[in-house]
């Protein structure tokens, strides 16, 4: 367990970071780099304990997307010791000098939050406590998985998560907001993704394709919690025994991906063509077998744009441009599904709505950052959630490289692989 003391708390001239100098290209180790500064009251700093490795801090410079500028600083998540508090009064007082906390680093367009170097920026709102009871590298993993499965469900499917641990209605909170001050690529998304009685409740089903993946680890336990019932599509050979006596994230059926076709059949028949929600963790080919296993009957129609997500290889922008919804069926009726790395291109039947997840809103509004990070903390200190599992180790900025060559070989698998920083 990491112990706080005085001397950890000072914050030195230096700092040694990762910089990604050319697309396709290692990342280089580099010291004597400036300590990032603080730019504004609510902002704080911590002194990075360890990083949670995430496919896009390999994807984007294999793919060239997601990478504003040269050189470049990735990391996505870490978990942190705050050694500059923030001095607003007015923002979130919940953060103190000597805390442990968890960064979701969604922000990647400021290189100041990134994660893969030795002290990072974040914002207050954007800073979840860690309870003692979680070692830093656990923490570490938590970030990234709960802010996209906690947008998945409560923004693109309308879970309320009120009687949750005092949850936050995020979409109730996001339609209170100016819509001219929600970002122009999602507000679409916020306000017309999902109409109120189509809002997912207790006793739906959720088909979860991908189900193994590390958000669908968190989104499983989000949705338990509010009460629905979770069909989750997995390679049986790799994760069928883990999955089906995991404590925390066993779902009420298991599915076997092997035969795509025999997937589709299994959740139609067991959820007698009613189910409506679909997350998909893998990618646009197994969304359109998910697709194919919600509740719709209408005939196809064309997907009027182009729908890259984040983490599609295709896309230079990882918040992709709103949702459309083309239904001619009546709103009560459709289908919601959700993409976390693409969604089906071509044609889709009527009465299904496409939503990529609008990651932005952590960071870009506060009203959203600070209700999720609020509510993680409670979460997390209740034991009602779980971070993922750590699934290796690699030591110091420098063994990073090493380990995202490892995600690249396809070698982790079931939670994320961690870089203990110090
Ligand atoms: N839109 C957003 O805001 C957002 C947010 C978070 C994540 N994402 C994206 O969502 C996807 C899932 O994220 P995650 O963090 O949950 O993923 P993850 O847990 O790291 O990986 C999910 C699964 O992908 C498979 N996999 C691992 N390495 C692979 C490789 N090199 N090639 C092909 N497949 C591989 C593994 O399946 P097996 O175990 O069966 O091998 C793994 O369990 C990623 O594409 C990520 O970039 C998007």
């Amino acid at each position: 367990m990491f112990q706080r003391s005085e001397s950890t708390l000072e914050v030195p001239q230096s700092q040694s970071v990762l910089l990604l100098h050319k697309i396709r290209q290692p990342y280089q180790l580099a010291s004597g780099h400036p300590v990032p500064s603080v730019q504004s009251d609510d902002e704080l700093l911590v002194k990075i304990l360890a990083v949670g490795l995430n496919p896009i801090d390999w994807k984007a410079p294999d793919f060239n997307f997601g990478i504003p500028t040269l050189p470049y600083v990735s990391g996505r998540e870490c978990a942190g010791l705050v050694v500059q508090a923030p001095t607003s009064t007015n923002q979130s007082r919940r953060i103190r000098k000597g805390d442990v906390v968890i960064i979701p680093s969604t922000d990647y367009r400021d290189l100041r939050k990134a994660t893969f170097q030795e002290y990072a920026i974040t914002s207050s709102v954007n800073t979840i406590r860690l309870p003692r009871s979680l070692t830093p590298e656990s923490g570490s993993t938590f970030g990234v998985a709960f802010v996209a499965s906690a947008l998945a469900l409560g923004i693109c499917m309308g879970v309320n998560f009120e009687e949750i641990q005092d949850g936050p209605d995020i979409l109730s909170i996001v339609r209170s907001i100016d819509p001219d001050l929600l970002p122009s690529d999602v507000r679409n998304e916020c306000l017309h993704g999902i109409q109120q009685e189509e809002r997912a409740h207790s006793g739906d089903f959720l088909v979860i394709w991908g189900g193994s993946s590390t958000c669908a680890h968190t989104a499983k336990q989000l949705a338990r919690l509010a009460g629905l019932k979770i069909i989750s599509v997995v390679d049986h050979t790799k994760h069928g025994l883990r999955l089906s006596n995991h404590a925390d994230i066993r779902p009420d059926l298991l599915v076997d991906s092997h035969d795509p076709e025999r997937a589709i059949q299994i959740i139609r028949s067991a959820t007698e063509g009613r189910a409506r929600f679909g997350f998909d963790t893998a990618g646009k080919e197994t969304a359109g077998h998910l697709l194919q296993g919600l509740s719709s009957a209408g005939k196809p129609v064309s997907l009027p744009q182009d729908l890259d997500a984040y983490g599609s290889v295709k896309s230079d922008f990882p918040t992709p441009p709103s949702t459309p919804s083309n239904s001619t069926k009546s709103a009560a009726q459709r289908a919601h599904l959700v993409g976390l790395t693409g969604l089906p291109k071509g044609e889709i039947p009527e009465g299904v709505a496409l939503h990529s997840v609008p990651i932005k809103l952590f960071h870009e509004i506060p009203e959203v950052g600070e209700a999720l990070s609020a509510w993680a903390e409670q979460l997390l200190a209740s034991g009602l959630v779980k971070p993922p599992d750590v699934v290796g180790t690699v030591d110091g900025l420098g063994e990073i490289n090493d380990g995202l060559d490892r995600l690249r070989r396809r070698e982790i698998s079931g939670g994320r692989l961690v870089a203990r920083i110090s």
